[in-house]
């Protein structure tokens, strides 16, 4: 930590007392203690962002978007701290760690600017003594879980859409992340955003997921993570009817068809596979490749992957850093294990690595019906499957609870609009391996959650539309 150069972001995540307490996965390294709240103390907290929010709404989405764009220009501005910050706490390689601070940031200024076209509109009247209209307004206090795999970037995509919108928020960040969070609301308030407008508590995720999601006075809550907290937590807002954003776990398919440019979709699969050691929720899970090209395609690939170098986030050689718990590093290693078990061979160079690392893993023979394949690994492992038909392959893709994202290569134009139809994903890439963007709308289908972040979807997110007769008007 004493590599941060802004001394008030340091001084702002370093409190003094009991707290909790955050570690390098790197090394298991303290880093720091934070200040936690207990679930009253969240409760008291949400009526003052619901005081903070009726004057928020009534300034003028202007006023709005020139905070958001300070915001957003401090952010750059301390760009090299932030990412620092998210290598030390999170573990992901520093230059993947810049990217995110971008991509962070690009959605403040992508919401900056939408917040100030959410049109209402006019309605044809049946009857020539009313005018019908709607407006846009804001939902009220938004609430939001974020996780650790996107310290920042997770938090933007909400808080300003919410805030463009003239909603406050209110954000429990992952308690094993919570530094990025700190830093990135400190910056927001440095750029004048009220205190009683925007809020990150940090604490025990149980008592604050209850706090959020009974509380009346939170009119919508957002969620980023698991779809088993999901569904838990989606039913806990029953109880209050609010609008919800659930944005859960994939399972996304990879797939390599007998038209692809093979170098290419090898350069797709390591961007889509080890971006964060494997740990986002769009990372490719199970590769799917047509007969006539499996043998090239697994050759050049098991090629790209052992030069990928494993290491400290902090050095500039590192490609895959830690993953982010002990546990994390049990639950994928037992995955694999249980491969292995029924068959699956590793066909890349085997490493065994100590601490919280996993070696990234290629497998072949593996069964479809392993936990490998159908759940979500979130983790540096890449299990192959053979196959040769394309209707075949659709249904072994679509075959899943999960929804989010899918990847496929082929330079043919009738294939690629067939193939991107039938997947039943809420998100699909074509050529490409990274997909993610500020303009677009980002979400899944089925188990994988409801609801879009990003682009003009994203700011709906945090409106309601409000239908406004006005009759007895004379001509
Ligand atoms: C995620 O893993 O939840 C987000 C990934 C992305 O925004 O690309």
């Amino acid at each position: 930590m004493n590599h941060i150069k802004n001394k008030t972001l340091l001084a702002a995540m370093l409190t003094e007392g009991k707290g909790l307490s955050v570690f390098n996965p790197f090394d298991d390294s303290l880093l720091a203690i934070v200040k936690t709240v207990n679930q009253a103390q969240v409760e008291d907290e949400v009526l003052e962002l619901e005081v903070g929010q009726v004057e928020w709404q009534k300034r003028s989405a202007q006023d709005r978007s020139n905070l958001l764009k300070r915001w957003h220009q401090l952010i750059l501005e301390n760009i090299d701290d932030l990412a620092r910050i998210i290598t030390l706490e999170g573990g992901k390689p520093l230059k993947e760690a810049l990217g995110e601070v971008r991509y962070g940031a690009s959605f403040i200024e992508w919401f900056a600017e939408e917040g100030r076209r959410a049109y209402g509109s006019t309605i044809p009247s049946p009857s020539s003594d009313r005018t019908l209209l709607t407006v846009k307004q804001a939902i009220g206090v938004a609430a939001a879980i974020t996780p650790w795999n996107f310290p920042l970037a997770m938090i933007t995509r909400k808080a300003a859409p919410a805030l463009a919108a003239g909603c406050s928020f209110i954000c429990k960040p992952s308690e094993l992340t919570p530094l990025t969070a700190i830093a990135v609301t400190e910056l927001a308030y440095q750029a004048g955003i009220p205190k009683d407008v925007l809020r990150m508590v940090i604490g025990d995720a149980h008592d604050i997921g209850e706090a959020f999601t009974y509380h009346s006075s939170v009119r919508k809550f957002s969620f980023t993570g698991s779809t088993l907290v999901g569904r838990k937590l989606q039913m806990q807002c029953a109880s209050t009817i609010k609008r919800t954003s659930m944005e859960l776990g994939g399972n996304a398919p990879f797939v390599v068809f007998d038209d692809a440019d093979i170098d290419s979709a090898v350069q797709g699969a390591i961007a889509s596979k080890f971006r964060n050691a494997g740990q986002t929720c769009v990372c490719s899970n199970r590769f799917y490749v047509q007969d006539s090209v499996y043998d090239e395609f697994v050759e050049k690939l098991v090629t790209a992957v052992d030069k990928l170098t494993v290491g400290n986030g902090l050095d500039d050689s590192t490609d895959i850093g830690p993953l982010i718990t002990l546990q994390a590093k049990q639950r994928v290693s037992d995955l694999i294990r249980e491969a292995k078990g029924r068959g699956a061979k590793q066909i890349n160079k085997e490493v065994q690595l100590d601490g919280q690392f996993v070696a990234p893993t290629v497998l072949v023979d593996v069964e479809h019906d392993r936990p490998l394949v159908q759940g979500e690994i979130f983790g540096p492992v890449l299990p192959i499957i053979r196959f040769s038909d394309e209707d075949e392959m659709i249904k072994m893709a679509n075959d899943t609870i999960y929804g989010l994202a899918a990847y496929f290569y082929s330079q043919n134009m009738n294939r690629i609009w067939r193939v991107a139809h039938n997947l039943e994903y809420g998100m699909v890439g074509v050529n490409e391996g990274i997909i993610s963007t500020e303009v677009a709308p980002f979400g899944g289908v089925k188990q994988s959650g409801k609801g879009r972040e990003g682009g003009k979807e994203g700011l709906e997110e945090y409106l309601e539309t409000k239908y406004v007769c006005i009759g007895g008007l004379t001509n």
